[in-house]
Formats: structure tokens, C-alpha cells, sequence
């Protein structure tokens, strides 16, 4: 079977294609702007077919790539909040009109897709309690004005016009949505001064390494779980092989419930671990700063987003690792690379 991975080159694309690359029955292609870490992940396996190239600049070449393929696996996207606020449109562009072109390929050639979406469309906590659950919780945004929600609803309308082409024959597909993976090779670093950006995980561990203040936003008492990637990775094979039978049609949370954790109870393990690793006290000092001043005006938030993940559950995933094997995992990859 020949696999398209659009954005294979990222973070989890390149944690997947690796996976992916594993087994001999696939011939797996990756299409990205940047392929470094894929790169580094394959060492000298290689076994893939790497494609440079920008989508907004060689759709054509896009296009055809998916002609010859069975199954596409669709992660290309913006994913990082503070351009939600600052670059609304560049947002939408990519994360909708972009992927809407994508799909549209699917649709003309039948050819299947793992469209990959955001726990993002579930919106803002609002007093809702709730693990999130795929079939059944409300999918909420803000108001306009908060512009970080584009990002959720450019991601909704496009598992909507998934679903409805995928409901009327033209392909197999399933929708994921992950909820904060973390582990080596995530975004990247961001230097002194700079806001917003990468995912938090990246912006405390560029902060330890470095000595300054780790930046909790509006105090930090906001929760997340965490999944760790080589659990993500697991979770999301089991879609792709179940894509013809139990999650056709399917959208599935790919997220670990038992791994919530407040943003400053984040930081708090991210300076523990730092000081194991290193074998130095860190002596970052954690500072607090608001969601405006830190993102830029239009930035909201969500308080808490805990999966429902008894959809893969029952299909047997397992998730191994706890939250401080994930958190160390990945540090453990900067601190190494430090040493190196
Ligand atoms: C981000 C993306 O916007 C989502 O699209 C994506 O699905 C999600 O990551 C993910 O990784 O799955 P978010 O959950 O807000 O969404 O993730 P972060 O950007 O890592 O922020 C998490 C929390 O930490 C937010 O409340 C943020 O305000 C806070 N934060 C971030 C800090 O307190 N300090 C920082 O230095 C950075």
C-alpha cells in the first residue's frame, strides 16, 4: 500500500513516518517543507520517500502526489496560538483553504485519508467538567473578536466537509484529534524575548536551558493532558489499520486522560527533572504574565480538556507512559543534544 504523509517533516509527522516506515508492507511517502527531523528520526534506515516542497507554492505537484497513493494521511498545519492571534487569515489559509484543496483531491481520485484535526475544536472549558467525547460533547468557539478560535473553526469546518464527502462514498476516512502530544523534536526552541510561539513544553524547556523565567500564562491553574508521542504514534496506527473496518467513518480523540496536569504544575516537574538530568538546581524563577501580553490581544483560552478515550481504549491502545516518563523523554532529548 502506498502512504502519503503530508507534513511529515513535523513533529508528530516525523515520529509517524518513522513508525510507519517499520513495517515492509508500506511504501511511504512524505511531503513537507522541511524534512530535518524526519531526517534525523531515520537515521541512516532511510526506507522513505522525502518530497520537498510548499504546498501554497506546488499544489500541483500535491495533487498528483495523492493521484498515486491509496491512503493519505493529511497533518499539514499551523499549529501554534499566537499566530491564531496575530496572522488570523495566514491561519485559515493553510489550516482550511489549503486542506480543502487536499480533500478535494481525495474526493476526485477515491483516495482515502487520516485527516488530522485539534482537541482545539472543543472549544472553551465553559464550566464544562466532562471528558471531551468525540460523538457527543459540543464543539464550541468564542466570540469573533477572540481571534484565537479561527484556528478551531477553520479545523471544524474541515472535519465537517471531511465527514459529509467521506458520507457520501468518495473515500474511506477517519478524523484525529490529539490532545497536546509531547516528546523529542516538538516545535523548536524559541530565544530570549520571544512570546507566544511554540507549545509551552518548548518554550519552559528553552527557559531552563538558558537560566531565565519560565512565563505562566494567567497563573498557570490551566490544565492539560498530555500524551506522550510513542503512545500517540501507537494510538494512531491502530486508526489507520482499522480505517476499513471499526474507525471508518470515525472521529477519534487521541489523548491521555490520566496525564492532566496544571501548566504550573508543568513547570514545577520541568525544573524537577531538569535538575535530575543535569545534576544542578534550576534556577529558572516562574514568573506570571497575561494571555495578552504574552500572545497578543484576541488570545483565549480553554481552563481544562480531558479526552474520552474509550474509542481507542476499546480497540486496545494502551497508553505506557505517565506524564514524568513523557516530560523526561523529551527533555532528555534537548539535555542530550546539549551535551552532545
Ligand atoms: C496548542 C495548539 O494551539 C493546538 O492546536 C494543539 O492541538 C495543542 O497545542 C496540542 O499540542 O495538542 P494549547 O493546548 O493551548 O494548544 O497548547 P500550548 O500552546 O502548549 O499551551 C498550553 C497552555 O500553556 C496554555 O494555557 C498557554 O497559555 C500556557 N503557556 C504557554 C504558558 O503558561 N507559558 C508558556 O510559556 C506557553
Amino acid at each position: 500500500m502506498k502512504i502519503l504523509v503530508l507534513g511529515g517533516g513535523g513533529f508528530v509527522g516525523s515520529h509517524l513516518v518513522e513508525r510507519l516506515s517499520q513495517d515492509p508492507d508500506l511504501k511511504v511517502s512524505s511531503f513537507d517543507s522541511n524534512h530535518e527531523k524526519l531526517v534525523e528520526a531515520l537515521g541512516e534506515r532511510g526506507g522513505v520517500s522525502i518530497i520537498d516542497g510548499d504546498i501554497a507554492v506546488d499544489l500541483g505537484k500535491v495533487q498528483s502526489l495523492i493521484r498515486g497513493s491509496d491512503l493519505v494521511i493529511d497533518l499539514i498545519a499551523h499549529a501554534n496560538p499566537s499566530l491564531y492571534v496575530s496572522n488570523p487569515l495566514d491561519v485559515v489559509d493553510l489550516n482550511f483553504h489549503m486542506n480543502l484543496e487536499i480533500v478535494d483531491a481525495c474526493s476526485k481520485w477515491c483516495k482515502d485519508i487520516v485527516q488530522f484535526s485539534s482537541c482545539e475544536v472543543y472549544g472553551p472549558t465553559l464550566g464544562r467538567t466532562e471528558a471531551f467525547s468525540e460523538d457527543h460533547s459540543a464543539l464550541i468557539t468564542g466570540p469573533v473578536l477572540e481571534t484565537r478560535w479561527i484556528y478551531a473553526s477553520a479545523k471544524q469546518l474541515l472535519e465537517r466537509i471531511v465527514a459529509a464527502k467521506g458520507g457520501r462514498g468518495d473515500f474511506l476516512y477517519a478524523i484525529i484529534r490529539p490532545f497536546n502530544f509531547i516528546g523529542p523534536r516538538i516545535d523548536y526552541l524559541p530565544r530570549e524575548g520571544d512570546m507566544g510561539g511554540p507549545r509551552v513544553f518548548s518554550h519552559f524547556m528553552a527557559a531552563l536551558l538558558a537560566e531565565r523565567a519560565l512565563y505562566l500564562v494567567n497563573g498557570g491553574l490551566q490544565m492539560r493532558s498530555y500524551t506522550d508521542i510513542r503512545d500517540a504514534v501507537e494510538g494512531i496506527m491502530i486508526v489507520i489499520r482499522g480505517l476499513g473496518g471499526r474507525f471508518r467513518g470515525q472521529v477519534v480523540n487521541v489523548g491521555n486522560p490520566g496525564n492532566e496536569m496544571s501548566i504550573k504544575g508543568l513547570a514545577l516537574l520541568m525544573k524537577e527533572i531538569y535538575a535530575e538530568l543535569t545534576g544542578k538546581p534550576s534556577r529558572s524563577e516562574m514568573l506570571e504574565i497575561s494571555g495578552e501580553q504574552f500572545y497578543g490581544k484576541g488570545y483565549a483560552d480553554c481552563d481544562r480538556r480531558i479526552p474520552d478515550a474509550s474509542k481507542l481504549v476499546s480497540a486496545g491502545w494502551e497508553p505506557k507512559y505517565g506524564l514524568r516518563d513523557a516530560v523526561k523523554n523529551a527533555m532528555g532529548y534537548y539535555i542530550g543534544k546539549l551535551k552532545a
